[in-house]
């Protein structure tokens, strides 16, 4: 499969790691120009490919992973999306204060979602941190958990089956709203490192 990704980061470098091990094609972009990337994709190896960011948008599946203060600049200079999915691993952290950003009670993936009409927002990748996430999704005799959540059945089981195949277990926590709520920084899911036992 071809994934792009909307920053190019501790969380998207994790997550290619695996992406690329299994054979997919990874598309990296930032906020720079793609030769800016160009010491990372050769680090990354056969797969991993710099572009702009409207390029890795038009990937079939595009990971979100830029800071909580820039997703909006990010997705607003975007077109859109006609269906194709959007994993939303970010945590709405403010920079450099860390503090979380005042949501006014909505869930952020929800705001994602707004801003990306069109996408089917799944909410996964954010709860472990980019140092576990880059590590073996098989450990000992189980799986490394992923959280996924999404108001879309279609997308959210596809994600599932590409997180799956990368040897990952998947918990599904529902809509966005409750799912992604729960997965939401704050909420007792961050920093969670589960490994679930069995083949
Ligand atoms: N690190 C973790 O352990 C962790 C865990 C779970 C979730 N998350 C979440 O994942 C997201 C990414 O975190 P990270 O740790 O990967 O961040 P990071 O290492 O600081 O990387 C951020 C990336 O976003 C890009 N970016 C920033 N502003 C941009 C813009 N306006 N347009 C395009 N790209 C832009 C940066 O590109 P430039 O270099 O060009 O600025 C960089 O490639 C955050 O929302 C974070 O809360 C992080």
């Amino acid at each position: 499969m071809k994934i792009g990704t909307l920053g190019a980061g501790e969380i998207a470098q994790a997550f290619a790691i695996h992406l690329l091990k299994a054979g997919h094609e990874v598309l990296l972009s930032n906020s720079r120009d793609p030769g800016s990337l160009k010491q990372l994709v050769a680090k990354l190896g056969k797969g991993a490919r710099a572009v702009t960011m409207s390029e890795a948008a038009k990937a079939p599946i595009v990971v979100l992973a830029v800071p909580w203060p820039k997703v909006a600049e990010v997705l607003g200079q975007l077109p859109g999306w006609d269906g194709r999915i959007l994993i939303d691993a970010t945590n709405h952290f403010l920079l450099p204060s860390h503090e979380l950003a005042d949501l006014k009670g909505r869930v952020s993936s929800e705001i994602v979602a707004e801003l990306a009409p069109s996408a089917m927002v799944v909410k996964a990748l954010n709860t472990l941190y980019a140092s576990n996430l880059a590590r073996e999704p098989r450990e000992g005799k189980g799986h490394r958990v992923i959280f996924v959540s999404g108001d879309d059945a279609d997308a959210k089981g596809e994600i599932s089956v590409l997180l799956k195949g990368l040897g990952f277990a998947v918990i599904e926590l529902g809509s966005l709203s409750e799912g992604g709520r729960a997965q939401q920084v704050g909420n007792g899911l961050a920093g969670v490192d589960l490994v679930q036992l069995g083949d």
